[in-house]
């Protein structure tokens, strides 16, 4: 049930939405829009085609919608979200609360997101081979840091354990849980590997962010030498922020394909020369990973 607040929080979720059964389904994963200073507007638009072609079963956005939380920015990233598929799982990122409007960011930080934004969530998603929930990892009073409260741990435990056990459990933050040598950026949870560990053991198969600007596909061990619990973490990159490696610009977004067996997590990269996105490096995950 949704109600008016005063925008200190994100407005609350409603019911879990079911889908009918399928053995199939596939998630489209992207992050970081980030209208404002070097939005592209061509790799956006990209995004929509690559959308009505791959024709996802849901699309899951990890935050970062504008550069810095203004109402016209979230206008037109609420214009560009309603051209893509539905149901959606939508989640707020540490620029869509204000940065320099001290007052509004402690007192009010999601209101232009509450007004704009917060009604294209869908809530928490049942799509009969996998489920899918979110957590608001904003922290008001750190500029990029996130956190996950012990409540949003209850919850995810509590839903976890409302699931039928093959249910393939998948769970959306903005940042991420540790850095890659080739992408080091700040926001890292405090305490990441233990609340990676507490993914895990909460039954969660899969975790999803954004935040670095760079999609990449990990084992939990991949990030923490040692990590013996079975998670994955994949994070989308930027789909239409403006950035360049090597004088080559980088858009990406996830392709996430889900069958009772095994999952498999594509991305997909912007291309220069033809204008549009196109599938590049996957990785599949086996459910026997997890016993
Ligand atoms: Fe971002
Ligand atoms: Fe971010």
């Amino acid at each position: 049930m949704r109600t008016a607040n005063n925008g200190s929080t994100v407005v609350p979720r409603p019911e879990t939405i079911f889908l009918e059964p399928a053995s199939r389904r596939v998630l489209l994963h992207c992050s970081d829009i980030h209208v404002g200073r070097r939005f592209q507007p061509e790799a956006a638009e990209g995004l929509v085609r690559a959308a009505k072609r791959i024709q996802p079963d849901a699309v899951i956005v990890s935050g970062d919608l504008t550069m810095r939380a203004r109402r016209g920015q979230f206008r037109q990233a609420r214009a560009l979200l309603d051209r893509l598929p539905h149901p959606m799982v939508v989640i707020p990122g540490n620029h869509d609360i204000p940065l320099y409007d001290i007052p509004m960011r402690l007192f009010a930080p999601f209101a232009n997101y509450n007004r704009w934004i917060a009604d294209l969530d869908d809530g928490a998603l049942d799509l009969g081979v996998c489920a899918v929930w979110s957590v608001n990892t904003i922290n008001r009073f750190v500029h990029q840091k996130g956190r996950i409260r012990e409540e949003d741990f209850a919850a995810i435990e509590k839903w976890s354990r409302s699931l039928p056990p093959e249910r393939w459990r998948i769970v959306v933050v903005h940042q991420h849980f540790a850095n890659t040598p080739d992408n080091p950026r700040p926001g890292i949870y405090r305490h990441a590997r233990a609340r990676l560990e507490r993914f895990a053991k909460a039954g969660v198969h899969l975790v999803l962010h954004g935040h670095v600007h760079q999609s990449g596909i990990f084992l939990g061990k991949d990030l923490f030498p040692g990590f013996s619990f079975p998670i994955v973490v994949a994070a989308a990159g930027t789909a239409s922020s403006g950035r360049t490696r090597g004088g080559e610009r980088i858009y990406q977004f996830n392709m996430i394909t889900v069958e009772p067996d095994k999952v498999s997590v594509q991305i997909w990269n912007w291309n220069s020369a033809l204008r549009e996105f196109e599938p590049g490096e996957s990785r599949e995950i086996v459910r026997e990973m997890y016993s």
